[in-house]
């Protein structure tokens, strides 16, 4: 079954804002990309790519190396200043409760000159069926007015529930392309695996 959450309608959620979601944390300049001598680049010389990303177990972290490498591109990676918990249910809850309540957990960095991309992959996990709520501290913490933002989601198996609907409705001026999405494994999945093989 699908992790679910009472979901709300989003744009009752949109205006909650976090405390500290702009407030202390820094700008740190996305990691550039090492691009091998006399690799093409289908970039232009004034186009520049930023590969922004959140990643629990590192299947959309996998992505985001390879879009890095492809698009010779710069990457970022999107974390909360209070790290989620390390224990798997503990991470569901903590979710479900800040996606209901419209929490946007403060981001532990921003991207610093954004001015400099215009194009943005996004990647993320789907969480309760919807994008996680630091995805959503991510949006609304940067101006992606202008930007082309080309999302990449990993999901259990039940696919992107409202999550497009989120990045829409949170960068309303940017050009956002159908994502690319994938299933991929689930942490709940392994977890059950292994306990029935301990249990054994
Ligand atoms: C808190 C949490 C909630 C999740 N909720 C869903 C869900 O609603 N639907 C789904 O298909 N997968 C769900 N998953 C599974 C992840 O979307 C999937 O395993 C994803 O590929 C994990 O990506 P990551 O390794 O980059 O963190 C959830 C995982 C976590 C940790």
């Amino acid at each position: 079954m699908p992790i679910r959450m009472g979901r709300r309608n989003l744009l009752t959620v949109l205006p909650v804002i976090a405390a500290g979601l702009t407030a202390s944390a820094t700008r740190v300049a996305a990691q550039e990309a090492a691009s091998p001598p006399g690799k093409r680049s289908d970039q232009t010389a004034t186009s520049k790519t930023l590969v922004a990303f959140f990643s629990r177990t590192g299947n959309t972290r996998v992505i985001a190396g390879q879009i890095r490498r492809a698009r010779d591109a710069a990457l970022f990676e999107i974390k909360a200043a209070k790290p989620y918990p390390e224990d798997y249910e503990e991470t569901v809850a903590q979710a479900a409760r800040e996606t209901s309540a419209g929490y946007l957990p403060p981001l532990g960095h921003f991207v610093a000159d954004l001015r400099q991309y215009d194009t943005l992959y996004l990647g993320f996990p789907i969480w309760g069926m919807t994008a996680p709520p630091v995805i959503r501290s991510f949006l609304r913490g940067h101006d992606l007015s202008g930007k082309h933002v080309l999302p990449f989601i990993t999901h259990g198996g039940y696919g992107l529930g409202d999550s497009m609907e989120v990045i829409r409705a949170l960068a309303p001026a940017a050009r956002v392309a159908d994502p690319f999405s994938m299933e991929a494994d689930q942490e709940k999945r392994t977890l059950q695996q292994v306990s029935g093989w301990l249990s054994a």
